[in-house]
């Protein structure tokens, strides 16, 4: 079956570099805003039949942007929208790679009366047209389960920590912000090798007013740290995890995420708290977002 990637507009350099991985073209598309705010998709095919048969691979991240078109909501739009253009146009496959796919924190009911938004979603790709579902590093992982067709999480924690390794960290200890990040955490450290220890912060955020708790201190005397997460947001919760790390004694401190959101005043916060460098993945483009996740999700593919 030929092969071609779909690249929307939040995720243009890895689309781009997945298909020059798999060797196979990019189909144009057009995104824009009507003056309504509403949003427009199209693929730029000569005729409506032109993808007969192909296998579609669509490469659409769904995190905040800036500028018109770039919210998440208009983001998940233009990927839905691509979806069913691409099963309207004759394409026999779709498989979506997103990334980041947004609302993957609202996997569960917090306070009375809230909506599951991130199981909605994954039914939404796949009654969109979508045939298989990539992600990487989701939130609450169990939420594919909804999906009805194959889903796959993606890990880009060896990615990272290849990255990571090329720092010379010190006697490395690995610090999970919160008990949610224990897993992520302990891979990471696997994947630096050298030893490295795990710490666990205990965390605490309040449902209503998002702000969060965080105390304690480490055992990292003289030591790298690395605070690994899936998701800087605002970075509340890395610049704390970082703070305490430097507070403890830590020589130099790492704040490595999947997503970086970098939200708002996040950037000054990390820098502020002590942290001497932002790592993260092409997952959101970002000057931060060094490390490709391109190798994953071809070889995923593949
Ligand atoms: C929460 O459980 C997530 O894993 C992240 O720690 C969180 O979303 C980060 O958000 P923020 O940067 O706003 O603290």
């Amino acid at each position: 079956m030929n092969r071609v990637v779909v690249t929307g507009p939040a995720s243009q350099a890895l689309g781009q570099r997945v298909a020059n991985l798999l060797g196979v073209p990019v189909v144009p598309t057009e995104f824009k805003s009507f003056p309504d705010g509403e949003d427009y998709a199209r693929l730029l095919v000569e005729e409506e039949g032109s993808l007969a048969g192909v296998e579609a691979v669509v490469v659409q991240s769904c995190g905040p942007g800036r500028g018109a078109g770039a919210s998440q909501n208009s983001r998940l739009f233009q990927m839905l929208m691509i979806v069913d253009a691409l099963r309207r146009v004759g394409a026999e496959r779709v498989r979506v790679v997103v990334p980041y796919l947004a609302y993957g924190r609202q996997d569960k009911v917090f306070r009375p009366g809230e909506c599951k938004f991130a199981g909605l979603l994954v039914r939404l790709v796949r009654e969109a047209g979508a045939s298989e579902l990539f992600t990487v590093d989701q939130h609450a992982p169990t939420v594919l389960e909804e999906a009805g067709i194959p889903a796959t999480n993606l890990d880009p924690m060896p990615l990272l920590a290849a990255h990571c390794n090329e720092f010379d960290l010190r006697d490395p200890v690995v610090v999970a912000p919160d008990k949610g990040a224990v897993e992520r955490s302990t891979a990471f450290a696997r994947h630096l090798g050298g030893g490295a220890r795990v710490e666990v912060f205990s965390k605490e955020r309040d449902v209503v007013s998002g702000q969060i708790k965080m105390a304690g201190s480490l055992d990292v005397e003289g030591s790298d740290v690395v605070v690994a997460d899936d998701i800087i947001s605002t970075g509340g919760t890395m610049a704390s995890a970082i703070r305490i790390a430097k507070e403890s004694g830590a020589e130099r401190a790492f704040a490595v995420c999947t997503h970086a959101l970098l939200v708002g005043n996040a950037v000054t916060n990390l820098f502020g708290a002590g942290a001497d460098q932002i790592v993260a993945t092409d997952s959101i483009d970002s000057e931060f977002s060094v490390v490709t996740l391109a190798p994953l999700v071809a070889d995923a593919l593949r």
